[in-house]
């Protein structure tokens, strides 16, 4: 086969304009006379959906049979690189075996607010865990030669407005929360595709956004893939095609390939835009194409085991007062709820999957002796079913122990719209009150995507967080239940006590078109943890049937330059008689300086599996990028001088270990005016002043001192000698001339030497 230039090369421009846009919902255009055939690209993310006809993007249609993974919102709690990595296989090959050669995901927008309705599709709060995460998937199914589509980007966060809405997020925001996990996606992962967003960003639709598309991505990232459009993400095609979006889908029936063409005709793009773009789309699908292998097997089955052992390890147990789980063989066990028969385990949208098979609890618990089974509630219903509700109460003090199945029902969460609010139907709240008092001993299992608030969690002994684990969900309900595995997931997310505490509250959503990302920094448990606001659930928590203890922390360093890394090393030990596995946190707390910060960040992490009694030592290297925040003077990553602390814990808000070390950084460049206040003058800075002023420097204390500790010669009696401190410490260099009586000669000379110092 040719190479994509030299196909290129022999196109028409009329050809050419045609691949700019795929030429069906699914397929990008052919050439045959250059015998380029149109490949099939797919969602996404958690299995394969591919639509052989009456296409759409919804899930509305049938698409064909398949294997449903747990969702982004359960894979994440794995924190589990090499699992996310085999889902990623398996998906590839499935790909392979159904001639598709782009699976639409990875989708790794951050969670900014529980409320988005697309949560359950999407990995964290935390940019380095989303980050992590992303590069496993996108690895695991590019490693079959089938591509990725690291979707939406950038900054799409609501799914309300979801196509007009404008993220308003300053620079600093963008670059520490926002862009790491696609950074981390483009430059370790290799994705071979980006999926812009729908919306815009600061002003510009994300389909247009030169800076996005093509300084960052490529420009800074080393992007060498395409970019698609997310579908029907395109409003200024020609305007796209400059900005760095090679591929608009679904098809425009031509429409905007005509636009393009006259654009180009009329030299209001140049064709060298439209050869790039073309170049692009063909050298990804020949990737593909070189290595097709459609007699790739699929094994539905061994897929379906493999989804229900993967799910078990992104199950979160929230709570087990008493120890009420794991429950045992001979106990009688009432479970309790529709979806113990009927699971909600994916989310409704592009991602649906067709699953081939579906296990439920209640099917996994098939001849078990001792389960009995009540329905509970209707599941799409918010009313109570009194008659449901007796049964359910009967069945509960009938038994030993009651698991009540609940969660949330499909309409509560969705992509397309997002939530209002995050109550469980009032038919589950009423019975879960009612069946934990008629048992003391009962268990809430929940089924859903994105996180609730949970009034009756002090009536129930245990609670475990199952998010939508796939289509083999009962399975591994079953085995975290009966233990036949610890629970080892830990919340990607915080679950925090109600909405009202969560940190964009006040603004998710935006007023009209614009949606101002005013917290900044400070999403997820960047914010609960530094602003000490209680939360229902911490970021990073999950109990375990066995325990585990840390030792021995120690650093290769206790001081280093940030050019220079520093390995981290901790002993973890199983303390408890069962094997399980612990997610050992590595977060980064910063010192005390001007910037303003989030009081700890997640900077590593390693899931770890241990032997009742074994010791293992897990290591971290941390660089540059583990100190830095983002600088909007030198736009760049910037370290501040001072000691760090590592911290080595259990979850956000939970540190078992900490140790210091010391990072320089280097300097800012700094600039001098008559603006420029005492406080702000570098050491060298002062005593340059004080050389040159000698004893008339008076109130501005001694030189060396860059705390702005002064003597307060000039203060009037009313001040204080601490205030008029504080004063000299705001004062700006022309002050000397307003209060001091200096000229503004020798003022203008001052400046020139602190400058020069
Ligand atoms: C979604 C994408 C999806 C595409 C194709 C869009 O509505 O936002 O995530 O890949 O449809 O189904």
């Amino acid at each position: 086969m040719k190479t994509a230039k030299q196909l290129v090369a022999e196109m028409t421009l009329e050809e050419k304009c045609s691949m700019l846009s795929g030429s069906d919902f699914w397929h990008t255009q052919p050439i045959e006379r250059l015998g380029l055939p149109a490949v099939m690209v797919s969602d996404g993310p958690h299995g394969l959906r591919k639509q052989d006809d009456k296409a759409d993007h919804l899930g509305v249609n049938d698409s064909i049979k398949a294997v449903c993974f747990p969702a982004a919102c359960a894979t994440a709690a794995s924190f589990d690189r090499d699992m996310l990595r085999r889902i990623g296989e398996a998906i590839g090959d499935q790909c392979q075996h159904e001639r598709v050669a782009v699976n639409l995901g990875p989708a790794i927008n951050i969670k900014r607010s529980p409320l988005c309705g697309r949560n359950f599709e999407y990995l964290s709060e935390d940019p380095y865990l989303a980050g992590e995460l992303a590069v496993a998937i996108v690895q695991g199914t590019q490693s079959k030669n089938v591509g990725t589509s690291v979707k939406h980007f950038a900054a799409n966060n609501q799914e309300h407005r979801r196509m007009s809405s404008d993220s308003v997020i300053d620079e600093r925001t963008l670059r520490e929360i926002y862009l790491p996990a696609f950074e981390a996606a483009a430059k370790r992962g290799k994705a071979w595709t980006f999926m812009c967003s729908y919306n815009k960003l600061n002003g510009e639709f994300a389909s247009e956004h030169r800076w996005l598309l093509t300084d960052l991505l490529r420009g800074e990232w080393g992007f060498d893939g395409y970019v698609m459009s997310d579908w029907g993400a395109v409003s200024d095609r020609v305007k796209g095609v400059h900005a760095g979006l090679d591929l608009e889908m679904p098809s425009s029936n031509g429409e905007r390939d005509k636009v393009v063409l006259r654009a180009v005709q009329e030299g209001r793009l140049s064709e060298a835009d439209v050869d790039l773009a073309v170049e692009r789309i063909v050298d990804v699908s020949l990737r593909y194409l070189n290595n097709a292998k459609p007699e790739t097997p699929w094994d539905m089955e061994a897929d379906h085991e493999l989804a229900g052992k993967l799910a078990a390890e992104c199950m979160v147990l929230l709570k087990n007062e008493g120890g009420v789980l794991p429950l045992k063989s001979g106990e009688r066990v009432a479970v309790i709820g529709e979806f113990a028969k009927k699971p909600r385990y994916q989310g409704g949208g592009s991602s649906h999957i067709n699953s081939f098979k579906v296990t439920s609890l209640m099917d996994a618990l098939s001849g078990v002796e001792g389960v009995t089974y009540a329905q509970g509630y209707h599941a799409e219903d918010d009313v109570t079913d009194d008659a449901l509700l007796c049964e359910a109460v009967a069945a509960a003090k009938a038994a030993d122990k009651a698991v009540i199945v609940a969660g949330l029902p499909d309409s509560f969460e969705s992509e397309g719209y997002d939530r209002t609010h995050m109550r469980m139907p009032a038919s589950q709240i009423a019975l879960i009150e009612a069946v934990a008092a008629a048992n003391p001993n009962t268990v809430v299992l929940l089924y859903n995507g994105s996180p609730v608030e949970m009034p009756w969690i002090d009536c129930v002994k245990g609670v475990v967080e199952g998010y939508l684990g796939g289509q083999n969900v009962g399975t591994a309900s079953r085995a975290v239940l009966w233990g036949e595995v610890s629970p080892c997931g830990r919340l990607p997310e915080t679950i925090p006590l109600r909405l009202e505490d969560t940190p964009c509250y006040l603004t998710y959503g935006g007023e009209g078109n614009t949606a101002v990302y005013s917290e900044g920094v400070f999403v997820g448990y960047r914010w609960y943890t530094s602003k000490k606001q209680p939360v229902r659930f911490p970021f990073g928590y999950g109990l375990s049937y066995t325990s585990f203890a840390y030792s021995n922390l120690r650093v290769s360093a206790d001081a280093i330059a940030d050019s220079e890394t520093v390995t981290v090393s901790v002993d973890v030990t199983n303390t408890g008689d069962m094997a399980g596995k612990e997610v050992v946190q590595l977060y980064v707390a910063p010192p005390k300086a001007d910037v303003i910060r989030p009081i700890r960040e997640l900077k590593g992490f390693e899931k770890v599996e241990l032997a009742p009694g074994e010791t293992k030592t897990v290591s971290f290297v941390l660089d540059k990028r583990s100190f830095a925040y983002w600088n909007t003077q030198i736009h760049d990553w910037h370290v501040v001088t001072g000691d760090y602390a590592i911290q080595i814990a259990k979850n956000a808000d939970e540190v078992a270990l900490e140790i210091p070390v010391h990072v320089t950084g280097a300097e800012l460049p700094r600039d001098y005016d008559v603006d420029t206040i005492y406080m702000d003058l570098t050491p060298k800075a002062k005593a340059a002043m004080a050389s040159m002023m000698g004893a008339a420097i008076g109130g501005l204390g001694s030189p060396n001192k860059d705390d702005g500790a002064q003597e307060s010669s000039a203060a009037s009696e009313a001040i204080t000698e601490d205030m008029g401190d504080a004063m000299m410490r705001y004062m700006p260099l022309r002050g000397m001339m307003s209060f001091g009586g200096m000229t503004i000669e020798k003022l203008e000379a001052l400046v020139e030497a602190i400058r020069n110092a």
